[in-house]
C-alpha cells in the first residue's frame, strides 16, 4: 500500500488523497516579511520608549520570521517616531537567522546607518519611491526622478558595503493627492528601481485603496518590468480589501508579503493610510490557503498583544 506521508510514488492514489499528499510534502513557502516596528511605529502619536521597540523586535526575532523592518534614518523632522532608530540598532540582540531592514532615503540615512550598524547583525536597506509625483512631494519633498537620483548612490554605497538593497513603491494604485494610478505609471516605476540594480521590490497600497481587479491589473503590468519571484505585496487596510488583495497577488505568483503584528501602522504623509494588513491575519490566511511560512503563530499573537499595549 502506498505510504501517503512517506512519498511513494503517488500515481495510484485517488484525486483526493493525492491533493492532499502533495500538500502535505509540497507545500509552498510565503515569506512574511514584518513591518509593525517601523511602517507601524511611524505613524504612532506618542513616544514609545526604545526599550519597548526592542522588546517587540527580540521577540519577533523569536517567531520564525526572516525579514523585519525595525526602523528608519528619515529626518528627525520629518518622522520624530524613528529618530530613536540608532538606538535600537545599539540595543536589539542580533539573530542569526533573521534580517533586519532599516529605510534609507538618501546618503545622510546612509552615512548615519554606517555608523550605527552593528557587525554581528544582518541588516537591508530598503530604499523608497513613489509611482505619483503628488506622494513623492508630500513623503520626499522631491519628485519621483529627483528621488531616484537621491537614491542611487544609497544603494551603490549599500551594495559596496555588502548590504542587501530592497526598493519600495508606494502608491501603486491609488495616491491621497493624484487619485488613481495607471498601472504603467507603477511599472515604470519599478523599472526605474531596477535600472539602479535588480532588488526586490514592494509595492505600497499605501493608502489601502486597492481593489482585486485594480491590484490584479497592476500586477498584470508590473509583471512585463519584474518577474513576480521578484516583487512583494504591501497592503494597507483602509478599505478592509488587504487579505483579498493578497490572495489576487498570491494568484500572481507573488510569494513575499509585508504585514504588521498587530496591524500596526500607517505613513504620516498620506492621509487616509491606516495600518498595515496584521501579520497574523495574514498568516491565518496562508494556513488556510496551505503555504509554509515557518511563522510560530503563538509568538506572533504574544507579540500582537505587545504591539496594541504600545498604543
Ligand atoms: P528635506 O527637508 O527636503 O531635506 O527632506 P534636506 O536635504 O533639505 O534637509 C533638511 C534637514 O534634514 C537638514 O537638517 C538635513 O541635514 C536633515 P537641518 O540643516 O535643517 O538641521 N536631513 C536628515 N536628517 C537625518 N536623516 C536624514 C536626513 N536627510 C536630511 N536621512 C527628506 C528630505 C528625505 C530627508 C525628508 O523628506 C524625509 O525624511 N522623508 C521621509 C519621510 C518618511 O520617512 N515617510 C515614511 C516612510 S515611507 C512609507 O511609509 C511608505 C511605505 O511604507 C510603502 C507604502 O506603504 O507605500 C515604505
Ligand atoms: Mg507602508
Amino acid at each position: 500500500m502506498a505510504n501517503v506521508g512517506g512519498g511513494f510514488a503517488p500515481a495510484t492514489l485517488p484525486r483526493d488523497v493525492y491533493e492532499q499528499w502533495k500538500g502535505r510534502v509540497m507545500a509552498e513557502a510565503v515569506r512574511i516579511y514584518e513591518v509593525g516596528p517601523r511602517d507601524g511605529l511611524q505613524n504612532e502619536p506618542g513616544v514609545i520608549p526604545v526599550a519597548s521597540k526592542i522588546a517587540l523586535i527580540d521577540l519577533l526575532a523569536r517567531s520564525g520570521l526572516r525579514d523585519i523592518e525595525v526602523g528608519s534614518f528619515v529626518s528627525p523632522k520629518w518622522v520624530p517616531q524613528m529618530a530613536d532608530t540608532d538606538a535600537v540598532l545599539a540595543g536589539m540582540a542580533a539573530a542569526r537567522d533573521v534580517s533586519f531592514a532599516v529605510l534609507v532615503p538618501n546618503m545622510r540615512g546612509w552615512e548615519a546607518f554606517a555608523a550605527a550598524r552593528r557587525p554581528d547583525v544582518r541588516y537591508e536597506v530598503a530604499v523608497f519611491i513613489s509611482a505619483s509625483e503628488g506622494f513623492s512631494q508630500s513623503n520626499l519633498n522631491c519628485s519621483v526622478a529627483e528621488s531616484v537620483a537621491r537614491l542611487a548612490p544609497v544603494v551603490a554605497a549599500a551594495l559596496d558595503a555588502d548590504v542587501p538593497v530592497r526598493g519600495y513603491v508606494s502608491c501603486v494604485t491609488n495616491c491621497p493627492f493624484d487619485g488613481p494610478i495607471a498601472p504603467d505609471q507603477v511599472a515604470s516605476a519599478v523599472a526605474r528601481l531596477q535600472e539602479i540594480a535588480p532588488m526586490q521590490v514592494s509595492l505600497g497600497d499605501t493608502i489601502g485603496k486597492g481593489t482585486p481587479a485594480r491590484v490584479a491589473a497592476m500586477l498584470e503590468a508590473v509583471k512585463d518590468a519584474v518577474p513576480a519571484t521578484q516583487l512583494a505585496g504591501h497592503f494597507h487596510d483602509t478599505g478592509g480589501q488587504a487579505l483579498a488583495n493578497i490572495e489576487v497577488a498570491l494568484d500572481h505568483g507573488v510569494r513575499i508579503f509585508d504585514s504588521a503584528v498587530g496591524g500596526l501602522g500607517g505613513c504620516p504623509y498620506a492621509p487616509g493610510a491606516p495600518g498595515n494588513v496584521a501579520t497574523e491575519a495574514v498568516l491565518e490566511l496562508m494556513a488556510r490557503r496551505g503555504f509554509e511560512t515557518g511563522v510560530d503563530r503563538d509568538v506572533i499573537a504574544q507579540a500582537a498583544e505587545m504591539a496594541r499595549g504600545m498604543r
